[in-house]
């Protein structure tokens, strides 16, 4: 039996769209789907097939936009629905593709549902589609379990029932005013697939679904073993990862089975390679984010580890790799790399071997510009994690601030206020799209090259990595190809002295080579026949 066609996505660079930060076409300091659309040129001249774009839908935008209040529809900061159409119309003339953030997780406090379940009491159906439960201990002042809140503080907030007294406690696994929907409710699975086909009416070609491993909660919801971490959680978490959460992710996908060419890509936080895998299986998800890249030193044998996890977590489903170096949760690999030239470098370096992988590329808005995260003073800081670790974590900000276009000055052509929603600081100058453009040294040019070699080389088709022996300090794989066609090999030099390059004709380098050498804190892309 031959193998399927391959889908689009299963190679596909993505580009992560930031929209509070991408552009701004309305002058109130915050980008939008105009702003979008403005750009899409520069999308283009990236090489990207398609884009996804974090919440844009109705949403109080306490935790910007992952607190939704209407699953369908667009938020009038962001341009309202006719704005997305005009977005998803110029994209897809360009040939790029469009893929959305949905949030089944949780909704907003704002949304219908909740204000209903508030007004409704104790013991309502309206309160089932949500977790009140009454509180521990005297008079129900204690919370009903010892769940933390990702963002910090407890996962429970208790409310004020229409009798004006303090009464039950609801859930948040985030923000307080992102109370986690009860999937065991038949509603919120029919709502959420009236969302799914909604949008894929409308054209887009796929989602990214958020906290794919949340949505399902144990039985009782039992005390956790140990107080988890902020932003991070183990494997035995009882918030996140319980089995039943595969049967939702099986009744999603046959819904998304009716648009056979969209695709799903989950947030899936989950270590452990066979739980992870779960997710992928062939009636699941289609993509699952892998996140190890995120959490690696530039050190070759972190790297390499990670590199293969990664394989061989997806390998378990047959299922397609994914990559990604940066997010807007996570934070910029610039500065996790050391900040500066060095940083710089290093993040070129890993460009290379990200774009080196067989597999789906996600690139997070500015990544592309080698832009860092910023130090911002606690007075403009938005993440309700920084409230809610009592001041301790500053939280996301650091990696959202918006795109450097143009110009000297701040805001760089982002928008024509200079009141920016986080500050721009003045050494952005250096980075912008302007600026690079037609710098053939610069970070723009050389992501914009390497996809182009991506996409157009045949040594990039195959789906295996071997990797080969290395110098220490160093990694080196290739792509096997059909026998007497060309393979690609990349080494990735993270040790102090240069490396000897492997056998082939170099087809791209991140940064120039020393007297034929690979020098420390670069990467090199070549091609040889096998
Ligand atoms: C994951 C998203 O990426 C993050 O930004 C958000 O805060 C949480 N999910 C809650 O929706």
């Amino acid at each position: 039996m031959t193998d399927p066609a391959p889908m689009w996505w299963q190679s596909a660079v993505f580009y992560q769209v930031y929209p509070r930060s991408f552009a701004d076409s309305d002058g109130d300091g915050v980008g939008d789907l105009d702003g979008l659309t403005d750009h899409l040129d520069h999308l283009v001249d990236l090489g990207v097939d398609a884009i996804w774009i974090n919440p844009v839908t109705v949403s109080p935008m306490a935790d910007h936009g992952y607190d939704v209040a209407d699953p369908r529809d667009i938020d009038p900061l962001f341009g309202g629905m006719a704005a997305f159409e005009r977005l998803i119309a110029a994209a897809h003339e360009r040939g790029i593709r469009v893929t959305m953030d949905v949030v089944p997780n949780h909704t907003s406090s704002a949304h219908p549902w909740f204000q209903a379940a508030l007004a409704a009491g104790p013991g309502t159906e309206a309160r089932d589609r949500y977790f009140f439960r009454d509180g521990r201990g005297p008079d129900g002042l204690l919370p009903p379990n010892n769940w933390e809140s990702v963002f910090g503080g407890p996962a429970w907030t208790r409310v004020v029932e229409p009798d004006g007294h303090p009464g039950q406690w609801y859930l948040h696994l985030f923000d307080t005013e992102q109370p986690d929907l009860n999937w065991d409710n038949p509603e919120v699975f029919d709502d959420f697939e009236k969302t799914l086909r909604f949008w894929l009416e409308r054209g887009v070609d796929g989602f990214r679904i958020d906290v794919a491993h949340g949505m399902a909660k144990p039985e009782g919801l039992p005390d956790a073993a140990d107080e988890a971490e902020i932003l991070r959680h183990t494997d035995d978490d009882p918030r996140f990862n319980r089995p039943h959460v595969h049967a939702i992710h099986r009744d999603i996908r046959a819904v998304m089975d009716d648009y056979p060419d969209a695709v799903t890509i989950g947030e899936v936080w989950v270590q452990d390679n066979a739980q992870w895998a779960e997710y992928v299986r062939p009636d699941e998800l289609h993509l699952g984010f892998n996140f190890r890249l995120t959490r690696t030193e530039f050190d070759a044998t972190e790297i390499h580890n990670a590199v293969q996890n990664s394989l061989d977590a997806a390998a378990l489903e047959n299922a397609t790799p994914t990559w990604t170096l940066a997010n807007h949760d996570v934070g910029r690999e610039v500065s996790r790399y050391g900040d500066g030239e060095i940083g710089l470098r290093r993040a070129r370096a890993m460009a290379l071997l990200m774009l080196a992988l067989p597999g789906t590329v996600f690139i997070y808005n500015g990544q592309e510009l080698g832009l860092p995260d910023v130090d911002l003073p606690d007075e403009v800081l938005q993440d309700p994690t920084w409230e809610r670790s009592g001041r301790t974590e500053r939280g996301r900000d650091r990696c959202r601030v918006p795109m450097p276009w143009s110009g000297d000055a701040p805001p760089f052509g982002f928008s024509t206020s200079a009141d920016t929603w986080l500050p721009m600081p003045d050494d952005f100058a250096a980075l912008t799209v302007e600026r690079q453009r037609n710098d053939p040294e610069s970070m723009l040019s050389f992501f914009r090259r390497a996809i182009e070699i991506r996409k157009g080389r045949a040594e990039f088709q195959g789906g295996d990595v071997d990797w080969l022996s290395a110098p220490k300090g160093a990694l080196i794989f290739r792509r096997p190809n059909l026998p007497g066609e060309s393979e690609l090999v990349c080494a990735l030099n993270a040790g102090r002295r240069p490396i000897a390059l492997p056998r082939g004709e170099v087809l791209l380098a991140s940064a120039p080579l020393i007297d034929g050498q690979l020098p420390p804190d670069s990467a090199v892309w070549l091609t040889r026949v096998g």
